[in-house]
């Protein structure tokens, strides 16, 4: 899964050009920059290898999901459906937009079911956002449909799928706006950073200009330029983005890499008792960064863990238990323990998440385990572990 795996002279050789020049900003300074413009080529490389019209790059996964979100309008009171699988940063972003979340069930793709949209629908439901979990992707079709047919926002979360595409289109295509994130675990990596892709220009240069503090990139004066909107600074730095350009020249060896490592391990795994696969709804669209699958029920799945841990098969996870991918462990948020009032709480009915109840997603995590799949791992280390996974069912 993470990029950094394959660090070497190509990223080595991106930073030294910003070194170089001494420009870290992504705007401005052409003559000292001397032809280096790491940001802006970095979003041109994306949008071309995602298939979308625009990208701007900034600071965070985060941050990108934050400025799809304001660049679509959606704001305070709006509802956003989610998935309770997500990493907590989908949450945080709807909150900080002041914007309410609001959870669906997901099914066996490990993503939301588009059959249980519906019953999370209100008249404030203004956007819908699935998020592409462990590397794959949701039924997306469905569910953008659903949208289309509903009016509905179509935002996509693909921080975790860069790589994964439905029916050879890529993730994060599909709706208004798509966020990527480049974080130091992510398939490639800036260290930190993160990407919003879209079709619409309009969407682009509110997007552009939002995580620039509203700055219209209009002139070669930056305290002449104009101001359309409001915006904040979650602006990336060339440092950053010249690791992360390096990363993406990569990205379909690593693809390569990881497709082949999950190939033979699932072929291990496939006999085992109990063993069920994640659905894939495209399984050539895999970018295969996890492998997921499902135990018959929840004490066997922990069992396995535990036979996992003394068998020293590493890199799985069970996010049942885990505390920051699944609704059931956000204690936190359940009780919306901010350090400063939240918008939601200023609305009436809005929803409390202590009593939330996501019935059909519990029997899907509680059954869950994905295995982290690594760049690094050679014939010898695959043998071992499928050596040491074998004796970890005998155990259960
Ligand atoms: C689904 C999802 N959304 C958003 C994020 C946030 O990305 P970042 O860590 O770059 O802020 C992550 C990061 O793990 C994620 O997994």
């Amino acid at each position: 899964m993470p990029g950094f795996e394959w660090f070497g002279n190509e990223e080595r050789k991106e930073v030294q050009d910003v070194l170089d020049t001494g420009v870290l900003f992504r705007y401005g300074f052409d003559q000292a920059r001397k032809g280096h413009w790491k940001a802006k080529t970095f979003e041109s490389e994306l949008s071309r290898r995602v298939g979308s019209a625009h990208c701007h790059l900034c600071a965070s996964g985060t941050a990108a999901v934050g400025i799809a979100l304001a660049a679509c309008g959606v704001g305070a009171g709006d509802e956003v459906i989610i998935p309770p699988f997500t990493f907590i940063a989908t949450v945080e972003a709807v909150l900080t937009a002041g914007a309410v979340p609001v959870f669906a069930e997901i099914d066996e793709t490990l993503c939301l079911d588009p059959d249980a949209l519906e019953a999370a629908l209100t008249p404030r439901t203004k956007a819908i956002m699935p998020v592409h979990m462990c590397g794959a992707m949701a039924r997306i079709d469905e569910i953008k449909h659903f949208c289309d047919r509903r009016g509905l926002i179509l935002i996509e979360d693909a921080c975790q799928s860069l790589g994964a595409s439905f029916h050879a289109k890529s993730v994060g295509t599909f709706g208004r706006m798509g966020c990527f994130s480049f974080d130091p675990v992510k398939t490639i990596t800036c260290g930190e950073g993160g990407a919003i892709v879209t079709d619409s220009p309009d969407l682009y240069s509110i997007a552009a200009g939002y995580a620039d503090h509203g700055h219209d990139h209009a002139g070669n004066d930056r305290g002449l330029e104009g101001h359309p909107i409001l915006g904040t600074n979650f602006r990336i730095s060339e440092l950053n983005a010249a690791v992360g350009l390096a990363q993406l020249r990569k990205l379909d060896g690593i693809l390569e890499k990881q497709r082949s490592n999950k190939k033979i391990l699932k072929e291990a795994l496939a006999g085992l008792p109990g063993v069920a696969f994640r659905k894939l709804p495209d399984e050539n669209g895999d970018s295969a960064t996890f492998l997921s699958f499902f135990m018959p029920d929840k004490d066997r799945t922990r069992s396995l863990m535990r036979a996992f841990a003394a068998a020293g098969v590493d890199s799985c996870f069970y996010w049942y238990d885990n505390n920051w991918h699944y609704l059931r462990n956000w204690s936190h948020f359940k009780k919306l323990s901010a350090p400063a009032r939240l918008p939601l709480t200023l609305l009436k009915n809005y929803p409390d998440y202590g009593a939330s109840q996501t019935v059909a997603s519990d029997r899907v995590m509680s059954r869950a385990i994905s295995m982290q799949i690594k760049l690094s791992w050679t014939a010898a280390d695959l043998g071992s572990r499928i050596e040491k996974l074998h004796k970890a069912f005998k155990e259960i």
